[in-house]
């Protein structure tokens, strides 16, 4: 698997991210360590987890995602080759949603625990806070990075002014800001007005201004659940639109073409893209990740890429 820099750093991370959200719960130890050892094995290392994964599940509470990975390096011994992510912000189990600076301490040193490490590799904030001033969040990342609790920061779901204001902050008081975003992202495209409640999206104007400060781009729920694949998965009502109709059929083309699955198309677009992605790719089986894999194993040409950024001028019926 290729590797591309993380931001304006020197760290080299996996161009593709496994999401590690429902191991431990949704998806039981065997099948979650099946899962890992595939994603090793195709040259990953990037294994992205939260502090509340997942606790919403039936049954959970949070921090199941971290245990598990704790479990999986130890029996592996891979700690040294892994760049592991968390987050905090979320509101789970009797933890408020918020970036107050004792939260933020508070919630990285339970995640170290359960994950069993002296360092995360990267630290995002989950979601911006607006009951929380930007310096006070900012401070205590740069707080735990000086400690070497963290290595490196992230924001994730926040707008682009939110994460241009945090990253000013920070350069004015000299201390890190964020190096990467992780937002919601995939092939289609939602209808302008869409809401996601706390799920931001990886707009066009984000992307640039990414691209012009050199902050890496991450994509989540890139494969909408299994919706390009699967027929027990409808296309989620805020993509249906004729645009995404007509994107869709060159999508399925594509992949027809290449002999891929449309999975596969969405992630190596993605990857390829003008200001390249970062999917966190995920599944509930070693087969769902073997077929999203393949991703990996061609190169678009520019005629395709150019086809599947295609979209027709019509209004979307949810704008
Ligand atoms: N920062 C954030 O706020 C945030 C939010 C959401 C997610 N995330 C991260 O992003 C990761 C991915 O999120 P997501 O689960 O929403 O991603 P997704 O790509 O939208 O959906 C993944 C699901 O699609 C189905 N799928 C995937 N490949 C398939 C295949 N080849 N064939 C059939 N079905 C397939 C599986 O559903 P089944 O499991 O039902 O089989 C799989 O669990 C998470 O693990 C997490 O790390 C971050």
């Amino acid at each position: 698997m290729n590797k591309t820099t993380l931001g304006n750093t020197e760290e080299m991370i996996s161009c593709m991210g496994l999401g590690t959200m429902y191991f431990g719960t949704k998806v039981d130890e065997p099948t979650s360590f099946n899962i890992l050892d595939s994603y090793v094995a195709q040259g990953g290392s990037f294994l992205d987890s939260a502090n509340k994964y997942a606790s919403w599940v039936p049954g959970f509470k949070g921090g199941e995602s971290e245990n598990l990975l704790s479990k999986w390096m130890k029996s592996r011994g891979v700690r040294q080759q892994m760049f592991i992510t968390s987050k905090v912000g979320f509101q789970y189990s009797d933890v408020p949603r918020s970036l107050k600076k004792e939260i933020v301490i508070s919630e990285c040193e339970k995640s170290l625990k359960r994950l069993g490490v002296e360092t995360i590799d990267l630290y995002f904030a989950h979601a911006y806070d607006a009951n929380t001033p930007i310096e006070v969040t900012m401070e205590a990342f740069f707080q735990l990075k000086k400690q070497g609790k963290i290595r490196f920061a992230g924001a994730s779901n926040f707008y682009g002014w939110q994460l241009s204001d945090a990253n000013l902050v920070s350069c004015q008081q000299n201390w890190e800001g964020f190096c990467c975003l992780q937002q919601r992202h995939t092939y289609l495209e939602p209808g302008l007005r869409s809401d996601f409640g706390t799920q931001l999206l990886l707009t066009p104007e984000i992307q640039a201004l990414c691209k012009t400060k050199n902050i890496s781009l991450m994509a989540y729920s890139p494969l909408l659940g299994g919706a390009y694949v699967r027929n027990d998965r409808p296309i989620p009502v805020h993509y249906q639109s004729k645009s995404n109709e007509f994107r869709l059929v060159n999508l399925n083309e594509t992949a027809e073409e290449l002999q891929v699955s449309p999975n596969a198309v969405v992630l190596a677009w993605m990857m390829q893209c003008y200001s390249q992605i970062i999917p966190m790719v995920t599944g509930s089986s070693v087969i769902q990740l073997e077929e999203n894999f393949k991703a990996l194993s061609f190169t678009l040409t520019n005629e395709q890429i150019e086809k599947l950024n295609q979209a027709i001028d019509q209004p979307n019926k949810y704008s």
